[in-house]
């Protein structure tokens, strides 16, 4: 195949990386952008052109160019074609030991892919303040090695504000400071083989970065079904190998569904019933609009339920910062399987943490972004009414995206559509457990990720793809 492509496009010789069509021609082409050969501004040979130069299917190009698009090393304008970006990538070589970095989204381009908050929105000021005042007061212990359950200021602060906030039992000998849910989800797999545990059930629809890592522990997952009332916890009965489950019981992640009082029960009534263990990842629990808060489903069994939670939503992913409320039994395996090179979280970061919480600065901030998100979810409502009246939203209760139900057939078009608008957007496909059932076809559109002066232009673009 190597041959064929040196007749593409401006004489350029690409080689295709991987066995994937499309996977392989990505990245070929993002080698090309990045050493330079494909110079900003190149005008690519059509879809057509190129798949009949390639002798591949024309949708396996236009899905690459589509992909790159809403990457940001292409873009798409009508009637100029496809272009590789102005300001697309590095023209040095990759540096081959470090770890690539993912390429700038297209200047005018959008992004409504769920999973971060209004990064723009963090609080600089008064997380500037309180890190001052933290690091003013800190005795010297605190630039020292110190405890891998993580500072005790912040997990006595923690502590208080989850049995207020999210009705969890914590106290503060059982909360270990992570870099985030998905450093604890790989300290509690760790953790779960060395019980022997085999499988850890996942809902059918997640993340997929996180059955990875749970797979990489040496973990089966499982999948666990889902339908209106969230997961259906009364079937973990019958996985008779599984010793764990990961629910997202306040939203789950991505349809949006509460999980039902029932099925909280059943959950918990099967771990008791097997001695197994619930994961909470609670990654957006603070931001619920419609009805009082939903509260942890830990708070039905300390002893047979982790909490997991993060600041990644509430304040920012870049953080890296989050806490795993643990059964008492857990707490010294836990730390066992952080070892050496993983024994604690930066001091610093934490106190700021802590003294940021224990001033008010958290609350208020949580407050704001609630009123910002809420408003910004009114605004997708109203709009899909108005312009796309056939779409059905759901999922709107909580938290920072909504699902966008489709016409059958239309999820992949919309996307492709979309990227060559400059719109990134995700289905729910991309989330669905492997060894699920294919379902609806759906948008997931996190409304939360756009700064404040994107976002109109963002929604605008959404409603221009929608069908
Ligand atoms: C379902 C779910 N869980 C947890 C997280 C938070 O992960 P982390 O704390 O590792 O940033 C996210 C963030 O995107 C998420 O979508």
């Amino acid at each position: 195949m190597t041959d064929s492509w040196a007749t593409f496009g401006a004489d350029l010789h690409l080689e295709p990386v991987g066995t994937g069509l499309r996977s392989g021609l990505m990245a070929a082409l993002r080698e090309a952008v990045r050493s330079g050969r494909l110079a900003p501004g190149t005008r690519l040979p059509s879809s057509r052109a190129l798949a009949a130069d390639l002798g591949i299917a024309r949708n396996t190009v236009a899905d690459a160019y589509a992909e790159l698009v809403a990457e940001g090393w292409l873009t798409a304008r009508q009637g100029s074609g496809t272009r590789v970006a102005q300001r697309a990538a590095p023209r040095r070589p990759p540096d081959p030991v470090a770890p690539r970095t993912r390429p700038a989204r297209p200047r005018t381009g959008h992004s409504l892919k769920a999973g971060s908050p209004d990064v723009s929105a963090f609080p600089r000021t008064a997380w500037l303040r309180a890190a001052r005042k933290a690091v003013t007061a800190a005795p010297d212990e605190v630039f020292d090695y110190g405890d891998p359950l993580g500072r005790v200021e912040l997990r006595t602060v923690l502590a208080e504000y989850l049995a207020r906030a999210r009705g969890v039992h914590a106290d503060p000998e059982r909360i270990v400071i992570c870099a985030g849910f998905v450093h604890g989800l790989k300290l509690l797999g760790a953790v779960l083989r060395g019980r022997r545990v085999r499988e850890l059930a996942v809902e059918s629809y997640g993340l997929d970065l996180h059955r990875d890592l749970i797979t990489a522990t040496g973990l089966a997952t499982p999948c666990l079904p889902l339908d209106e009332l969230g997961s259906r916890t009364g079937e973990l009965a019958g996985m008779r190998g599984t010793g764990a489950v990961l629910l997202t019981p306040a939203h789950q992640f991505p349809t949006g569904v509460p999980l039902h009082p029932d099925r909280r029960a059943a959950a918990v009534d099967w771990a008791r019933a097997t001695g197994g263990l619930i994961l909470e990842d609670d990654y957006d629990g603070e931001f619920r609009y419609d009805r009082q808060p939903v509260g942890a489903l830990q708070g039905l069994d300390p002893e047979r339920v982790v909490y997991l939670g993060t600041a990644s939503k509430s304040l920012a992913p870049g953080l890296r910062l989050g806490w795993m409320v643990l059964p008492r039994r857990l707490v010294g395996e836990v730390v066992a399987a952080k070892g050496p090179a993983d024994w604690m979280s930066g001091a610093v970061d934490q106190l700021t943490l802590a003294e940021f919480i224990a001033s008010g600065a958290y609350d208020r901030h949580v407050r704001s972004m609630r009123l910002r998100y809420r408003r910004r979810r009114d605004q997708l409502v109203t709009a899909l009414a108005e312009r796309a009246p056939g779409i059905e939203v759901s999922g709107i209760a909580a938290g920072l995206h909504a699902v966008l139900e489709l016409p059958p057939g239309t999820e992949r078009p919309v996307i492709q559509a979309a990227a060559f608008q400059g719109l990134r957007l995700e289905g729910l496909a991309r989330y669905r457990h492997p060894d699920a059932p294919p379902g609806r076809d759906a948008l997931v559109i996190g409304y939360g990720s756009p700064s404040e002066s994107a976002w109109t232009g963002a929604l605008d673009a959404l409603c221009r793809v929608l069908p």
